[in-house]
């Protein structure tokens, strides 16, 4: 068994590709530059959204662990189909729960349809968004200890990116074949009690300041195409998403409980120094 993992420089693909280590099954992890991955993970050339840069990678790959969205997606398919390859396990997204009425639901949705259409195994991992979201704190906590925050008031049950790994393992070893798994955190939280966690982790006085609807949206679209600005303010503005409750599918799947965002803060503190 080799699985390909491509993001895997990111916070999902790079937990998939440690809990691959871990297990000792061989990876090949694709990057667009040169960089180190943990042992047993062989880093490969190519953009996911030009798949003739990493066909020949396909030898000998049997399972490939997927991020949703890029472009040409038919042509990696087809590759992975000729190379022999079983299992795509997607990274798609809680926003598929309810209608495909955005820009971020649309792409995921795409993906899953494109995979499912191709004739290989699959499984859908569809997870919360993710507890290393916090770290687009990290230029706010580097100028100070007052912490801006969107939807102050939405609890969400963030999902540790290494559960994601382990539960993204799992499947590419196998198991869940034809499954659409709903992946959350061990608790739903607000941004407010984010930033109170993440201010113990760190040993540090912080304050998060509730940002307004108006604030949030204009921060939205200040850093984001209007596309997704707009999903992102649907999903938690307009509750078009529930990301607050949560299931038992990670300690289902992987026979551990869901880590919890003060474990993640703890591993991840110094990210914030
Ligand atoms: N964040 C959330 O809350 C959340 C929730 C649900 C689903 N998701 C999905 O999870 C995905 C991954 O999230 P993440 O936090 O792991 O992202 P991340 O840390 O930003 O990592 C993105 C990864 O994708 C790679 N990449 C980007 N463009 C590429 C390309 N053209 N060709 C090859 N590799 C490319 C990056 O490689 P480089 O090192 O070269 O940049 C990096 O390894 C998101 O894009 C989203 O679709 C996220």
């Amino acid at each position: 068994m080799t699985i390909l993992i491509t993001g895997a420089t990111g916070n999902a693909g790079g937990a998939v590709a440690q809990s691959l280590a871990a297990q000792g099954i061989p990876g090949r992890g694709l990057v667009r530059t040169a960089t180190r991955l943990p042992a047993g993970i062989a880093p490969v050339p190519g953009d996911l959204n030009r798949p003739e840069t990493f066909a020949d990678a396909l030898s000998g790959v049997t399972g490939i662990f997927l991020l949703s969205g890029y472009e040409r997606l038919d042509e990696l398919l087809a590759n992975a189909v000729r190379a022999g390859v079983r299992k795509i396990v997607v990274l798609s997204s809680s926003s598929l729960d309810g209608e495909v009425t955005n820009a971020v639901a649309g792409y995921h949705h795409a993906t899953e349809e494109a995979v499912r259409a191709a004739g290989l195994e699959w499984t859908f991992l569809r997870p919360n968004s993710f507890m290393s979201n916090t770290l687009r704190w990290r230029d706010q906590l580097r100028a100070g200890d007052e912490v801006r925050v969107q939807f102050p008031d939405v609890p969400v049950s963030t999902i540790h990116p290494g559960d994601i790994g382990d539960v993204a393992v799992r499947a590419l070893r196998g198991a869940h074949d034809s499954a659409v798994l709903r992946l959350t955190g061990p608790v739903a939280l607000t941004p407010v009690e984010q930033v109170a966690i993440l201010a113990e982790a760190l040993g540090r006085p912080l304050t998060a300041y509730p940002m307004s609807r108006a604030e949030t949206h204009a921060e939205l679209h200040a850093t984001m195409p209007e596309p997704y600005a707009a999903a992102i303010e649907s999903f938690f503005g307009d509750g078009t998403i529930d990301e607050t409750s949560v299931n038992t599918t990670v300690a289902d799947v992987t026979g551990h409980p869901a880590r919890t965002l003060q474990s993640w803060a703890q591993e991840n503190r110094a990210l914030f120094g």
